[in-house]
């Protein structure tokens, strides 16, 4: 099977997929990275692993669906199953999400519904909440709103800053995105919803 990865940042995420597959615990091809941040340290990873790179900036194209559609074909030609989409910081648009719904999931640093958007981590900790987690769901028309696939939750303690419910929640999401990936290319994990429709 063959993925694609999203990401604008550090990509550590995509690092550990890349690590997943190399131990042997992913079997799965990761045919692209799409980027839309020239300067982000996920691309030096793709390139170290010979992980062919779309690299992008939105203000270089009129609209959002003129670099979806450019991305569209590249995931049709690479005959991506799936879209994984790890901390990529745009909305993915209507091009993409009438050929590919169903086939991109994300994975948010809270357990949703809670804390949706940008600084879920920083929300968490404004909200005095007792515990946070990581969700990994499908992607829909709205900000971190689709079908809930897998969700792990962390304790928050006692004087937590930023920096150490990252690090925390970075832990968790680098097992968990891996091992959700495998078991969804092998059909051995449904959502919520496609489980009590079936039953
Ligand atoms: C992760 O915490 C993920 O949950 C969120 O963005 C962050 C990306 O981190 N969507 P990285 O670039 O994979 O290190």
């Amino acid at each position: 099977k063959n993925i694609a990865v999203f990401a604008s940042g550090s990509g550590s995420n995509f690092g550990a997929i890349l690590e997943a597959i190399q131990c042997g615990e992913l079997e799965v091809k990761v045919q692209l990275l799409v980027c839309d941040q020239p300067s982000a340290y996920a691309i030096q990873r793709a390139e170290e692993a010979g992980v062919p790179t779309f690299v992008f900036r939105a203000k270089d194209y009129s609209s959002k669906e003129e670099y979806e559609q450019k991305i569209c074909a590249l995931l049709t030609e690479k005959n991506i199953d799936l879209v994984v989409l790890a901390g990529y910081m745009r909305l993915i648009g209507p091009t993409l999400l009438t050929d590919f719904e169903g086939k991109i999931i994300n994975i948010h640093p809270s357990m949703l519904p809670a804390f949706p958007g940008k600084d879920a981590i920083g929300q968490a900790l404004a909200a005095n909440v007792k515990e946070s987690g990581v969700t990994v769901h499908y992607v829909d028309a709205g900000m971190d709103t689709g079908p809930i696939i897998a969700q792990q939750s962390v304790i928050v303690d006692e004087g937590e800053t930023k920096e150490s419910l990252q690090k925390k929640i970075h832990e968790v999401e680098h097992k968990l995105y891996p091992s959700v990936i495998s078991q969804l290319l092998k059909g051995e994990r449904r959502t919520e919803s496609e489980k009590t429709s079936i039953n």
